[in-house]
């Protein structure tokens, strides 16, 4: 296994569309990277250039210290799986897995004991002489995975692969993925639109917007330090609240509260007083008992804890209590927040 580095890519596509911008990564042996944002961001493009089947634009792909940027795909000793396993419906699935190995011309016996340790890092044993078509989905994506485990490559790319499983599949294979990172010590590029999956996979995340990426760190500086509004809002679900507010005299002030900064924020903020900033506060970082009147809308019970849905003023808000409620559409709810973000309006930027 091997590290890769992608140096200032980009991707112009051959209608002018630019897809991604300057991308710079630097990925280490063995590591799990996750890339994460909304549809078009780019995140395939990237993947894709690193698998060799887009040309690189502009930039250098490094595999295991040597320039592949040129090279074709089929000489980068990548594997790919993608979301639409494309399994050969006529063969077995230890045919499936065997069959790159075949056209390698390795001899029987390696091609046996490939298939039979991927078959058992997959759980996969017991299914080797069916036909796809007689598989769960999960089944089948596991299958994919097997025939890209066993070529042994210098790094595995994923594009998706766990869009077309049900909630429970996907947690599952989701786990698997992670068993199959930790026994292979595999280097991943993985990629997904759903921060879930980013924040339980991901030794680290590059958060992609509109072809530029937003941040690389790991899931837990993603999720505490958030580098601008856009990554603020797009890791943690429910996501964050944004308000305007005024800073002023140690309180942050909208028309329908106001807050006392703690001397931190006072601190961190000082340069921005008579400002008006975005203030972001997640909705599990806001508790009963205060002084911030929320109008109740909607009350979801999820187990563990509730999520009120409601009104400050003119702002929606969404809170994320850790206990059973009982609250009613037309009840008021004082709160107060245990810890905020803050964003210069203009750049959108973190004020850190
Ligand atoms: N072959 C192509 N020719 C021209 N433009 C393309 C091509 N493929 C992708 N694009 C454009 O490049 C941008 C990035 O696309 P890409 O497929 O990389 O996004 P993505 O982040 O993978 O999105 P999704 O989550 O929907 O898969 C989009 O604006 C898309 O329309
Ligand atoms: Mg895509």
């Amino acid at each position: 296994m091997s590290g890769l580095q992608l140096q200032h890519l980009e991707k112009i596509y051959d209608n002018n569309v630019q897809a991604v911008f300057n991308f710079n990564l630097d990925v280490k042996d063995g590591e799990l990277i996750v890339l994460v944002g909304p549809s078009g961001c780019g995140k395939s493009t990237t993947l894709r250039m690193v698998a060799g089947l887009e040309d690189i634009t502009k930039g250098k792909l490094i595999i295991d210290g040597n320039d592949v940027t040129q090279t074709p795909p089929k000489d980068r000793d990548i594997a790919m799986v993608f979301q639409n396993y494309a399994l050969y419906g006529h063969m077995t699935v230890y045919e499936n897995m065997a069959f790159s190995l075949m056209l390698r011309k390795e001899s029987k016996n390696t091609i046996h004991q490939k298939v039979m340790a991927a078959a058992e890092i997959l759980d996969l044993t017991s299914q080797l002489n069916k036909k796809p078509a007689q598989l769960s989905g999960g089944q089948r994506q596991r299958v994919a995975m097997g025939r890209a485990i066993v070529r042994t490559p210098k790094v595995f790319l994923f594009d998706e692969p766990l869009s077309n499983l049900d909630a429970k599949l996907r947690s599952s294979t989701r786990r698997e993925i992670l068993l199959l990172h930790q026994r292979l010590n595999a280097t991943i590029l993985y990629v997904t639109h759903d921060q879930t999956e980013a924040l339980t996979l991901a030794d680290r995340i590059v958060c992609m917007s509109m072809g530029h990426v937003q941040q690389i760190g790991t899931p837990l500086e993603l999720y505490d330090d958030p580098s601008n509004l856009f990554v603020a809002g797009f890791i943690g679900l429910p996501p964050m609240n944004f308000f305007d507010v005024e800073l002023r005299a140690g309180q942050a002030i909208c028309k329908d509260f106001t807050v006392d900064l703690t001397p931190e924020e006072q601190k961190l903020l000082g340069w921005h007083e008579g400002k008006t900033v975005t203030m972001g506060v997640r909705p599990e970082h806001i508790v009963p008992g205060g002084t911030i009147p929320v109008d109740v809308i909607s009350n979801e019970n999820l187990g563990q804890n509730t999520l009120v849905n409601g009104m400050v003023g003119k702002h929606k808000i969404t809170c994320k209590f850790r206990e059973w409620c009982t609250y009613k559409y037309g009840d008021i709810v004082k709160v107060s927040f245990t810890k905020k973000h803050f964003f210069d309006r203009e750049t959108t930027n973190s004020i850190r």
